[in-house]
């Protein structure tokens, strides 16, 4: 098992981890799960005398405000007082709603994170994040907070459906082509089933860690995490708006493609990192130009009217606030 410091909280990763769950202190505890958690994750925790089940039902579009009214419910409920704890068993979704959920009931109580998804647990889970989407914008309402400890056992990635698995190591491959060009070449080389998951979650979350440690609330290095999704943001609202929504990672794959040109890379490189990145997702068509570059002028990390992105110099390095003119691009 290996631990990771994170701030002031401890991420286990390994087939053991779970024996780091550490309950005993605690009043009260609920488990947040969905449907798909409850049926596939649940029955791997260790058993949790006195403990109560929230269920929630999956998916995006229930990362909101009424979901956050049932939970705090629950908790009201049955009594939990400040020295609760609710654990989060799931993916993204779960762990940005449960951590929100806990960091604002009777103004914080503690709360642990178990990924379940790749997603959850080389991004979502590390860097303090949480919140949910509001009036039909992610993450509008949310605080930075931490949890009392991060629990990644890789064995929950066995129920988890291979386009979801996918999705998240769209974000195991934007962590490698900024910051580690060693982790870039030995994925581009190994085949898919052949990859051991604990070495890439742990590598995946020690780069993002050290860059969320240097810029904790994203004023400067934490804008790095930001390549692909400048583009990669726009193309999965376009796809949103249209009525047919696509996966996270394959918006952020085509994201990928489209900043790598823009980037100071050589003609192999750029050919390498598309060819990569066409052969392994599922690649959505490229929506109109006028259409795309509209979505981008809304992106929040804009400057002074023009787009900004975090573009590669080379692979395994990261340039921030490059600004382009919409005309430009
Ligand atoms: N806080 C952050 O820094 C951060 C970073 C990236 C993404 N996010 C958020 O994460 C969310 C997306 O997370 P996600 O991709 O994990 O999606 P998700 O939470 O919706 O999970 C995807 C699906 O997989 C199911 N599932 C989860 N674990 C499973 C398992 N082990 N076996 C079978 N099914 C399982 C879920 O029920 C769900 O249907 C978005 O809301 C996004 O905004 C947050």
């Amino acid at each position: 098992m290996k631990e990771i410091i994170a701030s002031d909280y401890s991420i286990w990763i390994g087939e053991n981890s779970l024996s780091k769950l550490n309950i005993s202190s605690y009043s009260k505890v609920a488990i947040l799960v969905d449907e798909n958690t409850k049926k596939d994750c649940l029955h791997k925790l260790p058993k949790i005398d006195n403990s109560i089940l929230i269920e929630i039902q999956s998916g995006e579009e229930k990362k909101n405000i009424t979901t956050c009214n049932f939970i705090w419910e629950q908790l009201t409920k049955n009594n939990f007082d400040r020295n609760s704890l609710l654990i989060n068993l799931g993916g993204g979704v779960i762990g940005d709603m449960g951590g929100f959920c806990a960091s604002t009931y009777k103004r914080g109580i503690d709360f642990i994170q178990i990924p379940t998804t790749l997603l959850a647990m080389v991004d979502a889970s590390v860097g303090g994040k949480l919140g949910v989407d509001f009036n039909g914008l992610k993450n509008q309402i949310g605080i930075f907070n931490y949890p009392n400890s991060v629990i990644i056992n890789p064995e929950f990635l066995s129920t988890l459906p291979e386009n979801e698995l996918k999705s998240g190591f769209a974000e195991v491959v934007k962590h490698t082509l900024i910051a580690d060009k060693n982790l870039w070449n030995k994925i581009i080389s190994t085949s898919f089933n052949e990859l051991i998951w604990e070495e890439i979650i742990e590598t995946s979350i020690q780069i993002k860690n050290k860059i969320v440690e240097s810029d904790p609330f994203e004023k400067g290095e934490r804008k790095k995490l930001n390549f692909g999704h400048t583009f990669g943001h726009a193309i999965e609202s376009y796809y949103l708006e249209k009525g047919t929504p696509i996966l996270h990672g394959e918006a952020i794959a085509l994201g990928m493609m489209l900043e790598s040109d823009l980037s100071d890379l050589t003609v192999i490189e750029k050919e390498t990192i598309n060819i990569f990145l066409y052969n392994f997702f599922q690649i959505p068509e490229l929506p109109p130009k006028h259409e795309i570059i509209d979505l981008m002028k809304g992106d929040k990390k804009n400057k002074d009217g023009k787009i900004n992105f975090s573009l590669l110099n080379g692979i395994g390095n990261c340039s921030i606030d490059n600004l382009f003119l919409a005309d430009d691009l």
